[in-house]
C-alpha cells in the first residue's frame, strides 16, 4: 500500500490543501483510479516518470504521442504526470480544459536553457529564417516559432521545410547538430543543452560495452554527438522502446533517462537492460524535473484539483500554431500515438 510520508503530510498541510487526518493511511493507486472516474479525468505520463505513475496511467508516451493524446482527448480534466512544458503543451491544445501537473516545479533544463527575450533578440539577427524549435520549450518560446517538433519527428518536420528557406534551430544543440547531418541541412543552432542527456560517460560506456559484448548501444539524439557516434540505434524514448522490442538481440545498453527501462523490462521480460552510466557516481541520468512528481503528488493533485496550468489568452493563441502545424505534419506523415 502507498502512503504519503510525514513529511509530505506535514508540507501538504502547511500549504492548507490536506484534509485527510496524518495517521489516516489510503491506498494511493485505489483513490487514484477512484478520482479519475469521478472527475473524468485522464492521465497522460511520460516513460521518465517514476514506474509505479507509470502503472496508474492512461497513456504513457513520448513528447509527440502525449501531445497527440492531448489533442484528442474528451476527458474533462488532464493530469499531466510529465514536465512544465509538456502539461503548457496540453493546454495550449485545450484552453477550456483543466490541466493539473502534480508538482508545479517540475521544470526542464533544456526548456531553461532558451529563454524567450534571449531568443527573441538572437532571432531578430536571422529575419528570414524559419524557426524549429524542440517541443522541449516553454509556452513564450513557441510564440517566436514557426513550427515545433519531437525528437520522433524532427527529420520529417524539417524535410517539410522547402529547401531554399533557411532555418534556426533551437533550443537542443545536440538534437541540432544531429540533425543537420542526417538532412543536410545548415541550420543556425541555439546553444542549449539536457542536462541529464550530456552526462553520459564515454571512457564508462566503452568499458561496458567490452563487458557486454553482445549488447546493442541505443542513444536518444538529445546526447552529445560523441555518443550518437557509436550507437547502434538513435531514436526518441517510444522509438528506443519499440527499436528493443523489434531487435533480436537479448541485451541493451540505454542512453536516456533510465525510467523508459520501466517499459523496456515490461515489453521483453526475457531481455537485459543496462542503464548508460553517467560521468560521476550519482544517479545523473536520472531527470531530477521528471522525478518531482511522486504518486502522492498526484493523487493530491487529483483530489484538490490543484496545482493547475494558467496561461494568458495571448500566449494561447500565439503558441499553439506551431504545435497544430507540427501535428498537421505529423499526421501526414502517419505518425500516430500508437
Ligand atoms: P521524447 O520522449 O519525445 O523522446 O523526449 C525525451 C525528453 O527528453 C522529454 O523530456
Ligand atoms: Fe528536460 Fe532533459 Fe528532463 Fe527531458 S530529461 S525533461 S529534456 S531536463
Amino acid at each position: 500500500m502507498q502512503t504519503l510520508t510525514e513529511v509530505e503530510m506535514s508540507s501538504l498541510t502547511k500549504l492548507g490543501y490536506l484534509e485527510i487526518e496524518p495517521d489516516v493511511r489510503l491506498d494511493l493507486v485505489e483513490e487514484i483510479q477512484k478520482l479519475k472516474k469521478e472527475k473524468n479525468a485522464v492521465i497522460l505520463a511520460h516513460y521518465y516518470q517514476e514506474s509505479e505513475i507509470q502503472d496508474v496511467a492512461d497513456y504513457i508516451g513520448d513528447s509527440l504521442g502525449l501531445s497527440q493524446k492531448a489533442a484528442q482527448t474528451d476527458a474533462d480534466i488532464i493530469v499531466f504526470a510529465g514536465v512544465h512544458f509538456m502539461a503548457e503543451t496540453a493546454k495550449m491544445l485545450n484552453p477550456n480544459k483543466k490541466v493539473l501537473l502534480p508538482d508545479l516545479k517540475a521544470g526542464c533544463s533544456l526548456a531553461d536553457s532558451c529563454p524567450a527575450p534571449l531568443f527573441q533578440k538572437f532571432k531578430a539577427s536571422f529575419p528570414d529564417h524559419v524557426v524549429v524549435s524542440y517541443i522541449n520549450c516553454t509556452a513564450e518560446l513557441k510564440t517566436l516559432t514557426d513550427i515545433c517538433c519531437t525528437s520522433s519527428n524532427a527529420e520529417v518536420i524539417i524535410n517539410s521545410i522547402p529547401e531554399d528557406r533557411q532555418i534556426i534551430f533551437a533550443p537542443d544543440k545536440n538534437l541540432g547538430a544531429y540533425l543537420k547531418k542526417k538532412t543536410g541541412r545548415d541550420m543556425v543552432l541555439w546553444n542549449g543543452a539536457c542536462m541529464v542527456h550530456e552526462i553520459f560517460s564515454m571512457e564508462k560506456i566503452d568499458s561496458m560495452r567490452r563487458k557486454h559484448p553482445d549488447a546493442e548501444f541505443i542513444a536518444h539524439p538529445e546526447c552529445e554527438e560523441k555518443i550518437l557516434a557509436v550507437a547502434d540505434f538513435i531514436g526518441s524514448t517510444t522509438q528506443m522502446l519499440k527499436y528493443t522490442i523489434s531487435s533480436p538481440k537479448n541485451a541493451f545498453i540505454v542512453a536516456t533517462e533510465a525510467g523508459i527501462l520501466h517499459q523496456m523490462q515490461l515489453a521483453s521480460p526475457q531481455k537485459t537492460f543496462i542503464p548508460a552510466p553517467p560521468e560521476t557516481n550519482c544517479a545523473c541520468n536520472e531527470c531530477p524535473h521528471m522525478k518531482r512528481n511522486t504518486l502522492e503528488k498526484l493523487y493530491i493533485c487529483m483530489k484538490y484539483e490543484l496545482p493547475e496550468i494558467i496561461l494568458d489568452q495571448q500566449t494561447i493563441l500565439k503558441g499553439r500554431k506551431c504545435i497544430e502545424a507540427m501535428l498537421e505534419i505529423s499526421q501526414k506523415a502517419g505518425f500516430g500515438p500508437g
